[in-house]
């Protein structure tokens, strides 16, 4: 398939969560003048505070210059609503995982943007096609799924919705690439194919716990020693635990309530507790010191 030969110079998110601001910081660290859109001007100064953080940890490592970091910052543009942006070529939507607030999110984009403007969403689990339905330009819309964090994962799921332009999905993988992540190609269904894959990993580790198998921390200690990178509970933690069972719920109902993919009751109990992970201090483990 022949690529559009795609030139983004004014890229905005919309919401300045944990991704969010990890695609702002990408973005912004590769040059681009990145507009946010938030909830509030204070829900944004915390979100620029973290991310901040994040730089200045670097800097003082010697992994950035001081002045990479000032410039990274002063390509960071607060704007109120979607309706105020400044003309866009790229928009990638990180709003919470639930379709009808999405899908508000994407009927205002397409009317407040211009006809040419590439509409993305970061969402885990939705589906593209359903967001799309509600903009004028399904062919314009697509998925781009970046990986917690943002700035040191590499994979990003790029998701063509039923409508989706070919050229489209060719040149957004190709501009990915310059960003010095890598683009896999995914089909539109439920949790794609990486949340797909997690849905047992995290819910068979609930249950494990649950029946007296093992605690958390044990089963954490385990699967680390068989290699992978994380366990299902401190991933669980980073991911955000209300976000983990948001996917968790969709990738269920997107199949019908197929048993394989039922979530577990503690998953919810976690989230009406409010303890949510490392973004809430406390999750299934605490960072509060
Ligand atoms: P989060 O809860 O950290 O951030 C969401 C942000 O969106 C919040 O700051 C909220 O105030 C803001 N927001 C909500 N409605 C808004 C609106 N109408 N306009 C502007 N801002 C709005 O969530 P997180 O973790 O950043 O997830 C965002 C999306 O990325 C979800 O679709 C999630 O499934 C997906 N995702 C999450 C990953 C993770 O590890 N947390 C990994 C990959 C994808």
């Amino acid at each position: 398939m022949k690529s559009e030969g795609l030139r983004i110079q004014r890229p905005a998110v919309i919401g300045a969560g944990t991704m969010g601001m990890g695609i702002v910081e990408v973005l912004a660290g590769n040059g681009f003048s990145v507009q946010v859109v938030e909830l509030s001007q204070d829900l944004f100064n915390d979100a620029l505070q973290k991310m901040d953080k994040r730089l200045l940890r670097r800097v003082e490592k010697g992994k950035m210059a001081a002045r990479e970091r000032e410039e990274i910052l002063g390509r960071i543009r607060y704007v109120p609503a979607i309706n105020n942006l400044d003309q866009v070529d790229l928009v990638i939507e990180a709003v919470v995982e639930n379709l009808a607030v999405k899908q508000e999110v994407f009927k205002d984009l397409g009317a407040c943007t211009s006809p040419d403007t590439i509409l993305a969403s970061n969402t885990s689990s939705l589906s593209i096609t359903g967001i799309a339905a509600k903009t004028t330009r399904p062919e314009r819309v697509l998925g781009l799924h970046f990986f917690n964090p943002v700035p040191r994962m590499a994979l990003v799921e790029v998701v063509a919705g039923m409508a989706t332009s070919p050229a489209l999905v060719e040149a957004v993988s190709e501009w990915i690439r310059t960003l010095g992540k890598e683009p896999v190609k995914v089909k539109d269904v439920p949790g794609f194919l990486v949340n797909r894959v997690a849905r047992p990993f995290h819910t068979e580790a609930y249950r494990i716990v649950q029946e007296g198998t093992a605690g958390k921390a044990q089963v954490d200690r385990i699967i680390r020693s068989a290699g992978f990178k994380m366990g299902p509970f401190e991933l669980q933690d980073l991911i955000g635990i209300d976000i983990n069972y948001a996917a968790s719920v969709s990738v269920y109902e997107g199949y019908f309530h197929d048993p394989r993919f039922r979530p577990h009751f503690v998953q919810q109990r976690m989230v009406e507790s409010g303890a949510l992970g490392r973004k809430t201090g406390k999750g299934h483990y605490s960072y509060e010191s």
